[in-house]
């Protein structure tokens, strides 16, 4: 029996129902498969944990994380705390002390569902950069609250981190014979991060002749994502601009819930962290009908990270199934099923 220690973070709001909905898949498909165990163990890290602690996560949050084979995230933030608090203190120490720099963030629409937009041939993946950039947390403020305050905001580009992350995409088209990388850029008004950006891109495109590589500046980049997705593979960003095209990405999918996100540490040096791209959306918290899709899927993106590439497989075509059936969902995407009665569809149609 092979036993993966997954650990999980559900977080707040619906992270705390997406993530116990995706326990009972896993545990389905473990037991379909007779060979497999997974061993999960919950972390409380979340902001009721924060107002009742002082802290988002302990001290020794890493370490405690460090020896599992994955992490697995709902979502954190809700009011009460400051959002950059739950987010610069548990998911970017997360992210950055493990250095899972890769963000990778597939946009494809799945049978069954239909586009708020006209062209619905939609099948690319956003590569983001993770661990620096416009959330590397540098800036200052001056004279603060007086007529004079003053705050800078820094953004950090090393050539380690730029070259690595766009390496990343020109093999990972590699990998999946595509054909295009495109950079998103903005080197027209940021004279410094993005000319540096540009400059690496264009380097290591001369390494990849066969693929055809673009940029794009990242305001026209966005109309082009709702005009022209058939003609995009696969799209290479910084931390700020990936972060703002995924949430575009999934809105093209008919809703915020459907999408997944892997932070990924390439050298499996550290362990690396999968969840939905949504956040902990208070407004619907509580109230189960939180859309589980984003959260199965990054569950099958673990699963393939994992190596076992047939469970993640089953995993997705269950919930294809389900999707594509037309009937059970849950609101967002137009139904009227609960989240757990999507679990139960998507269980029941896993072959
Ligand atoms: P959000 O993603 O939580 O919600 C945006 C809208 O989408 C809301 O109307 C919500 O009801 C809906 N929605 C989101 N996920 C859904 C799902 N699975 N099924 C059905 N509807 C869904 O983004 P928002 O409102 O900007 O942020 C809420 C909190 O979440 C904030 O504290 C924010 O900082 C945090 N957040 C956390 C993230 C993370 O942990 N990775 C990512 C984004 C936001
Ligand atoms: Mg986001």
């Amino acid at each position: 029996m092979q036993k993966y220690t997954i650990k999980l973070i559900p977080g707040d709001g619906i992270g705390v129902d997406v993530i116990r909905e995706a326990v009972r898949v896993l545990n389905h498909l473990a037991d379909l498969h007779g060979g497999i165990k997974f061993d999960f163990q919950t972390l409380e890290w979340s902001c009721q944990y924060y107002l009742k602690t002082g802290y988002m996560m302990p001290s020794d949050g890493l370490q405690i994380l460090r020896d599992c084979d994955s992490i697995l995230l709902g979502a954190v933030g809700f009011p009460g705390v400051p959002d950059h608090v739950s987010l610069r203190d548990l998911l970017l120490p997360i992210r950055v002390g493990f250095d899972q720099y890769v963000n990778l963030r597939p946009v494809k629409l799945l049978p069954g569902l239909s586009s708020p937009i006209k062209n619905e041939d939609i099948d690319f993946v956003v590569i983001r950069e993770n661990s620096e950039g416009e959330y590397c947390g540098l800036g200052s403020v001056e004279n603060a609250d007086t007529p004079d305050e003053k705050v800078t905001q820094n953004s950090v580009f090393s050539r380690h981190g730029t070259e690595r992350i766009i390496r990343y995409a020109f093999e990972y088209a590699q990998k999946h014979q595509l054909n295009k990388v495109l950079s998103a850029t903005k080197s027209n008004a940021l004279n410094y991060s993005m000319v540096f950006w540009d400059k690496v891109f264009n380097q290591l495109a001369g390494d990849y002749k066969h693929i055809e590589s673009s940029q794009m500046h990242i305001d026209a980049l966005a109309g082009y994502f709702i005009m022209h997705p058939d003609r995009l593979q696969v799209v290479v960003a910084s931390n700020l601009f990936g972060d703002i095209l995924t949430d575009l990405g999934s809105a093209m999918l008919g809703s915020i819930g459907i999408s997944p996100s892997a932070n990924l540490n390439p050298e499996g040096k550290y362990p690396s962290m999968f969840e939905p791209i949504h956040g902990s959306a208070p407004d619907i918290a509580g109230q189960g009908i939180a859309n589980p899709v984003g959260t199965f899927w990054a569950a099958a993106m673990m699963l393939d990270h994992l190596q076992l590439p047939e469970v993640a497989e089953r995993l997705m075509q269950g919930m294809t199934s389900v999707l594509a059936a037309q009937k059970i969902r849950t609101p967002d995407i137009g139904g009227k099923s609960t989240t757990s009665e999507v679990t139960d569809a998507v269980i029941a149609a896993i072959q």
